[in-house]
């Protein structure tokens, strides 16, 4: 079963293709170089970004795979959550291509695609617990099986990696702040700052404005000479967060594994952090480096396991008016 998967929920165009579980090709055009200068992603040239890239992405992915596009059996696409625009492309070239073919497509959630992604190659054991840290979300869910997601948690105001972006540019980073205040950390000392953590500490939500806010009064107030070590206790703070709330999840829900998703989660110290809660608990999954970030593989996963499981594919919405 040869399933390729769009994505284009934000500022990536990724298409990805798999041969059942074996990824065969994976090209992720990034967008960084356009919206850096605006110090976050700009919908309308996101979309337009998309739009000229993505005939060059599905050609360079489909020369990598090894397989001539009549080989594809199945399509998937993510339709949501994201930026209407972006999403717009990456369905309407995936629609194309499904009538093209004459193939079936599935419309997949962005947010199940990150946790998916763990599926390739590992047998998981469930009930299992998710949690997706990327830009623009920061959920947990209960996940019943391959294919059966409940929300059971999400951020009420920024996502994390939104915050970890703002905190950048607070802090004169490049953008996407994330990788670059990782880095920054690394030189820091993580106690020389206490920065308060969110209290909200009983249920699943989250919040992460307070902690944006704290660092920007931090940097008004002494300003950011010391700024590996203001990187490194806002990244602590963070984790000390996410833990905190990732053993509240394990007391509510019995689950045997615990599946870790999105941006954020390629940050080597929030890994290893959350690996030392978990290591007693349950078994943990992360993807690789390149999986955590947007990519269009996930979507291909998540679709594969859709039609693995015999949900129906969605119709083709693309009608064809005959012409005179
Ligand atoms: O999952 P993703 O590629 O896109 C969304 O679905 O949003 O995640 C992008 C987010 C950005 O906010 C970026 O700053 C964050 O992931 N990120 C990181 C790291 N690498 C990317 N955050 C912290 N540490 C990193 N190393
Ligand atoms: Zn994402």
């Amino acid at each position: 079963m040869i399933v390729i998967g769009i994505e284009t929920s934000c500022d990536e165009t990724g298409i990805g293709i798999i041969s059942d579980k074996k990824i065969l090709s994976n090209v992720v055009a990034s967008q960084e170089d356009i919206h850096s200068v605006y110090g976050g992603v700009v919908p309308e040239l996101a979309s337009r970004a998309h739009l000229s890239r993505i005939d060059n992405i599905f050609k360079i992915a489909i020369e990598k795979s090894g397989i001539k596009i009549e080989d594809i059996d199945l399509i998937g696409v993510t339709n949501h959550p994201g930026l209407k625009g972006s999403l717009l492309v990456g369905v309407s070239f995936a629609c194309g291509l499904a009538y093209k073919l004459k193939k079936p497509i599935y419309f997949v959630n962005h947010l199940y695609s990150h946790i998916a992604v763990n599926f390739l190659n590992e047998n998981i054991e469930f009930p299992a617990l998710g949690l997706v840290i990327s830009g623009g979300h920061t959920s947990f869910f209960y996940i019943e099986n391959y294919i059966n997601f409940k929300e059971i948690g999400k951020t009420l105001d920024d996502a994390c990696g939104e915050t970890f972006d703002k905190v950048g540019r607070i802090l004169g980073l490049s953008f996407p702040g994330g990788p670059y205040i990782e880095k920054e950390a690394e030189k820091g000392d993580e106690k020389k700052i206490r920065f308060p953590v969110p209290s909200n500490l009983k249920d699943l939500n989250f919040s992460f404005s307070g902690l944006k806010t704290a660092v920007l009064y931090y940097v008004k107030k002494y300003g950011k000479e010391n700024i590996s070590d203001i990187c490194a206790s806002f990244q602590k703070t963070i984790v000390d967060y996410l833990c905190m709330k990732i053993k509240t999840s394990l007391k509510k829900y019995n689950v045997k594994s615990f599946l870790l998703g999105g941006g954020v989660i390629s940050n080597q110290y929030i890994q290893r952090r959350i690996r030392e809660i978990l290591k007693d608990e349950v078994k943990v999954y992360i993807p690789e480096k390149n999986l955590c970030l947007d990519n269009g593989v996930m979507v291909a996963v998540m679709s594969y396991y859709l039609n693995k499981y015999g949900i129906p594919a969605d119709e083709n919405r693309i009608k064809v008016i005959p012409t005179k």
